[in-house]
């Protein structure tokens, strides 16, 4: 029997249907990915003249006077986010678009040419107009003073100064909280083929915005009693570390570890629990590249491995054809999270020992390889680390 008109005619349809979805899909599979939503916070180039008093914007000169906070400044990553290896090789990877530059060198001065407009939506051609002011030595400086500290042509503080050879505008709201992050790490992004939150490069994307908002400025510049600048009356303040990823400390103080031995009949359980008590938002936090290991390894009195167990806490998300946050396991603010290992403890050979080392890895060595980095330090480290003897009796803990 033939099939009647109005089959076929639906036929047709679906038939086109599946064919405009399948290249609707191609497309997104093709297309430039562009998973950045430029926000509003860090579109434009902070523009402000020199306060008077000043010669530039330069931290090497307002290091004359404020020399420890300098020393901070210099021993951090801020002060590196131009120069820095790993981002210099992403940025050539990524064949240097313009929108890295909008955060990590943010003054007009440290740009050679400066965004006036931008011709698309998504804000990522932008009109570009030469800088005469460009300042090649304050662009190595990365997130600089000026960068917090610096608008309208006068310096942000806390204290009213009489002493300041530079106009002092106090205004500690603008320096507490999460106020001065917010523009580079708590950016937002929503449009409507991202079903993830993952503002540029990812970080501390875990925080709303809204709501209570956590302390950065408390953690990561950790309150201190001292001179504002040098001969000065003691001020209260914060030490400027912004310690990271890139400082191991910072990391182990943040991790706590609890291993329980338990006999399960004929086999035997040891659990790892671990647990981020020292952030208010997730461990690790920053780039998806960031993540934890739990590596754990059977031993026997040899050294020969008898098993192993590998667990990873990071975030994964897909790229295409749409950008979708697919599960996260790192860990939550004071939220025990328990690892179980088990063996047979009369296995032969004999067990003798469990080796388990929390490990952090600033990315992982495929993308290392992908992008061309050759690092200098390494690209991850043991946070935590434990052998323990399985020839005693099980029970109590390890
Ligand atoms: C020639 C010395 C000198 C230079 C250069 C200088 N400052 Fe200052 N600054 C001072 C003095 C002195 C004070 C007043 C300190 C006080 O009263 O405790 C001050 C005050 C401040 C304050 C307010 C301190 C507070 O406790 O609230 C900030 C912030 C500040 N300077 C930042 C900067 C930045 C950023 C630069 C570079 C762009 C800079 N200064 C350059 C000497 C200097
Ligand atoms: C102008 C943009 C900008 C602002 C504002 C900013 N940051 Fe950053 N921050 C960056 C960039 C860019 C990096 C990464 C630099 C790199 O590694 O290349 C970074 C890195 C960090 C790191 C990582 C350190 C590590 O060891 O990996 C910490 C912690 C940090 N920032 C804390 C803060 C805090 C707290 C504030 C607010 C007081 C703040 N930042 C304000 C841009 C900014
Ligand atoms: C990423 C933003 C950021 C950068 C970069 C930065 N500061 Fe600060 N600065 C702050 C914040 C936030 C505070 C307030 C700290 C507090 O309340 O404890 C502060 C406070 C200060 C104070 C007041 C005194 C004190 O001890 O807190 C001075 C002076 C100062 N900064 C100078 C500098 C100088 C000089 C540089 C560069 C070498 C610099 N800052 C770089 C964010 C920044
Ligand atoms: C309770 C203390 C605490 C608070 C509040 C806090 N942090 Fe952290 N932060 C830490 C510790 C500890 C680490 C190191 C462990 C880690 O990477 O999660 C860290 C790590 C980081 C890193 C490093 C990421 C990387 O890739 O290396 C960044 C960036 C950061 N914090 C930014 C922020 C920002 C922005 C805020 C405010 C929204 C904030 N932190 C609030 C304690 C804190
Ligand atoms: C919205 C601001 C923003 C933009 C735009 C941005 N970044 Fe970042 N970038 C950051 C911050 C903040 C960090 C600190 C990361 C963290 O918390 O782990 C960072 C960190 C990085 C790191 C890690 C460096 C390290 O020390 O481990 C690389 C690499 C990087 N960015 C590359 C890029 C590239 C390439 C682009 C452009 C495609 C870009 N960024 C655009 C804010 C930005």
């Amino acid at each position: 029997m033939a099939p009647s008109p109005v089959l076929r005619r639906g036929t047709l349809l679906s038939a086109t249907l599946v064919s405009l979805l399948a290249v609707f899909l191609g497309w997104r599979f093709l297309r430039p990915l562009n998973i950045f939503v430029v926000d509003d916070t860090f579109a434009w180039s902070i523009r402000t003249p020199v306060p008077e008093g000043l010669t530039s914007l330069r931290a090497s000169e307002c290091g004359q006077c404020h020399q420890e906070i300098y020393r901070e400044w210099s021993q951090s990553i801020h002060a590196r986010a131009w120069t820095e290896e790993y981002f210099q090789a992403d940025y050539a990877f990524e064949g240097r678009p313009y929108v890295c530059i909008n955060c990590h060198i943010q003054l007009r001065n440290q740009r050679e040419f400066d965004a006036v407009s931008y011709r698309d939506a998504d804000r990522l051609e932008p009109v570009l107009q030469r800088n005469p002011d460009f300042d090649p030595e304050l662009q190595k400086e990365g997130v600089t003073c000026a960068v917090c500290h610096v608008r309208e042509g006068r310096v942000i503080g806390l204290h009213p100064s009489d002493t300041a050879p530079h106009p002092v505008a106090v205004k500690p709201e603008l320096l507490s909280g999460m106020d001065p992050c917010r523009m580079c790490h708590v950016a937002s992004g929503q449009r409507w083929d991202m079903f993830y939150r993952l503002p540029p490069c990812g970080t501390v994307a875990e925080i709303r915005q809204g709501g209570k908002e956590p302390d950065c400025v408390g953690c990561h510049l950790p309150r201190v009693t001292r001179p504002s600048a040098e001969g000065g009356p003691l001020r209260e303040g914060g030490r400027h570390l912004f310690q990271g990823g890139h400082h191991p400390p910072q990391v182990i103080k943040a991790l706590e570890v609890a291993v329980e031995r338990a006999s399960l009949g004929d086999r035997e359980r040891v659990t790892f629990t671990l647990t981020n008590v020292g952030t208010d938002h997730r461990l690790p936090t920053g780039t998806p590249d960031r993540h934890l290991t739990l590596e754990l390894r059977l031993l026997a009195a040899d050294g020969t491995v008898l098993d192993q167990d590998l667990h990873v806490m990071r975030r994964s998300v897909m790229w295409r054809p749409f950008i979708v946050d697919l599960w996260d396991t790192r860990l939550l603010p004071r939220q025990p999270r328990a690892f179980h290992f088990e063996f047979d403890p009369n296995r032969s050979p004999a067990p003798a020992a469990l080796e388990a080392v929390v490990r952090y890895h600033l990315l992982d060595e495929a993308r290392r390889r992908r992008i061309a980095y050759q690092n200098t330090a390494p690209i991850h480290y043991p946070v935590w680390q434990r052998r323990i003897p399985l020839t005693a009796a099980a029970g109590g803990n390890g």
